[in-house]
Formats: C-alpha cells, sequence, structure tokens
C-alpha cells in the first residue's frame, strides 16, 4: 500500500480518492507520493521511497526538477485546472487599477462616522473617478491556459486584445482565442498597449523579463498585471517607474519588501488560485495524475 504525505493542505475533494486506499506517510521521510501546493522543495531531502511529487498548481518553479529527474522521481503539475481562478483575478486587477474601488471603499470606512457621506459623496465621486477598459489595448504575454482565457474575458469587455508568445504559433493560438491580435515583437506588444499582463512561467529565459528596459518602451500611464512569479518583474525598476509616474499601476499577486506601500502598487498576497473550484480542479487532477503513475505506470500530465 503506498504512502503519501501532502506537504501544503489539499483540497480534501481531491484527497478522497487517495485516502480510500493509499496510507497517509506521517512524514515526508517515508512517503512514496508528495502532493504540493506553493512549499519549497529546493532545499529539501527526498526519501529513498519517493517516486513521485504532484504539485498542485501551473508552476513548478517551488520544486528542483533537476534533481528530481536524477533521482527518478517523477513530478506532474495540474496545467489549467486553476486557470478560470487566476483569469477572474486578473480581471479584478484590471478593474481595481481603473477604477478606484479601494479608494472609494476606505473613503466610505473613514467619512461613515461622521454621518458626511450624503454631502460629501459629489466631491468622492471627482476624486475617485476612473476609465473604462472598454475599447483600451491589453497586451498578453505567454498564451497558456490562463493567458487565453483573459484575453478572451478581455474582449468580452471589449477590450482590444494584443498576444504574444515565442512558444506558440499564430494559428494554435488563434484557434483557442479568435479575439487575439498577434503582435509579432513582445517591443511591439510593450509600445502599443495600455494594459500589460503577464502569463509566463520562471524560467532563466524570463526572469526579470519586465525590466527598465521593457517599461521604457512601454506607454506612460500604462498598467502592468503580474499574475504569474514575482521573479519575471524588475521591481526596483517597476518602483522607480510608479514613482516617476511611468507606470500607473502594479498590479501584483505577490507581496514583496519591494512594493509594500508604493503608491499605485496593488498587491494581493497570491491569491489567483484560491478558489474553491480551483482547489478542487487541482487537487482532483494531481491525484489523478498521481495514481495512473503508481498503479499503472502512466505519465500524462493532464
Ligand atoms: C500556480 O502556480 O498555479 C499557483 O501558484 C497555484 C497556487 O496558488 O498554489
Amino acid at each position: 500500500m503506498y504512502k503519501y504525505y501532502c506537504l501544503n493542505p489539499i483540497s480534501d475533494v481531491g484527497l478522497e480518492k487517495l485516502t480510500e486506499e493509499y496510507v497517509p506517510a506521517g512524514t515526508m521521510e517515508k512517503a512514496d507520493a508528495v502532493l504540493v501546493r506553493s512549499a519549497n522543495l529546493h532545499d529539501t531531502e527526498f526519501s529513498k521511497n519517493l517516486k513521485v511529487i504532484a504539485r498542485a498548481g501551473a508552476g513548478v518553479n517551488n520544486i528542483p526538477l533537476e534533481r528530481c529527474a536524477e533521482e527518478g522521481i517523477v513530478v506532474f503539475n495540474t496545467p489549467g485546472a486553476n486557470a478560470n481562478g487566476v483569469k477572474e483575478l486578473v480581471i479584478a486587477g484590471m478593474f481595481l487599477a481603473s477604477r478606484d474601488i479601494i479608494g472609494g471603499i476606505n473613503w466610505v470606512q473613514e467619512n461613515e462616522e461622521d454621518g458626511n457621506i450624503a454631502k460629501d459623496a459629489e466631491k468622492a465621486k471627482k476624486a475617485f473617478a476612473g476609465c473604462e477598459l472598454e475599447g483600451k489595448k491589453l497586451g498578453v504575454i505567454g498564451l497558456g491556459a490562463i493567458g487565453v482565457l483573459v484575453a478572451n474575458a478581455a474582449t468580452n469587455l471589449g477590450m482590444d486584445v494584443y498576444g504574444y508568445d515565442p512558444y506558440v504559433s499564430v494559428d494554435s493560438a488563434w484557434r483557442l482565442s479568435r479575439s487575439i491580435h498577434h503582435a509579432k515583437t513582445v517591443d511591439e506588444l510593450y509600445q502599443g498597449c495600455d494594459y500589460i499582463t503577464i502569463h509566463v512561467p520562471a524560467m532563466e529565459q524570463t526572469k526579470g523579463m519586465i525590466d527598465k528596459d521593457a517599461i521604457g518602451l512601454m506607454k506612460k500611464g500604462v498598467v502592468v498585471l503580474n499574475f504569474a512569479r514575482d521573479v519575471l518583474v524588475d521591481e526596483e525598476a517597476m518602483v522607480d517607474a510608479l514613482l516617476s509616474g511611468h507606470v500607473k499601476h502594479y498590479v501584483s499577486d505577490f507581496p514583496t519588501p519591494v512594493t509594500a506601500g508604493v503608491k499605485g502598487a496593488i498587491v494581493i498576497p497570491h491569491l489567483g488560485a484560491s478558489t474553491e473550484e480551483s482547489e478542487d480542479n487541482c487537487a482532483r487532477m494531481a491525484v489523478k495524475q498521481l495514481r495512473d503513475y503508481l498503479e499503472n505506470g502512466n505519465i500524462k500530465n493532464s
């Protein structure tokens, strides 16, 4: 009977299938199979028994892939399983950047005790006025499961969507989303868009891709959204651009000391995939892959 260990809480809906037939290992050292969400495994020693790691999420930058390959440990992730949850938060991020919802909520909380809200409401309307997304240009960098969903949702909001992905052909992205105009280069996307959202994995080629030079090409007043990974953005350069007003808002799902408290930074504590539905989907997919590997030897990452 295989032993499993969950390094992070994983949705019960997914785990049901494991607990029926497998037993909890109690510790990582005794596990044949490990389920993980965001815990960092780079400095973790693996047991001799460990055969498989299933990551309930898309990014695998918390897992030492080379070491796993050397030690014969199979690694799965759950591409697409939380894409809808992330997409919805990206769209919410665009709304937060274009309408001062947070400023308005804070204003009401601060003023309701005085009973002056009705009198001062006209002032608030002016102070918290925003702009609409319809008709604005959105650049989507990375046309995987999340990027394509964001592109489609933004199109439905009336945005003009441009996509760029060096690994996805124009034809295949076109099949997934009829709404994407294709930017031939990422520079073309930087130069033309009012909102830019990044949906690429953290790899050597993508680390720091949104740097001073990339930001310099962007339009003044651009909104940049990062729900992919913190390391994709040179945050020192981003903060300079926020302070100078070149970037109007940096909406990030990664709290870091660099952006903390900076005007224009809208930072969320990595909540993109934190919905009941996404957590259930990821857990179900992770458990299915893990069992299919242990019981049938199948390596199918979907
Ligand atoms: C992902 O890579 O899909 C996310 O980091 C998921 C999560 O929040 O666990």
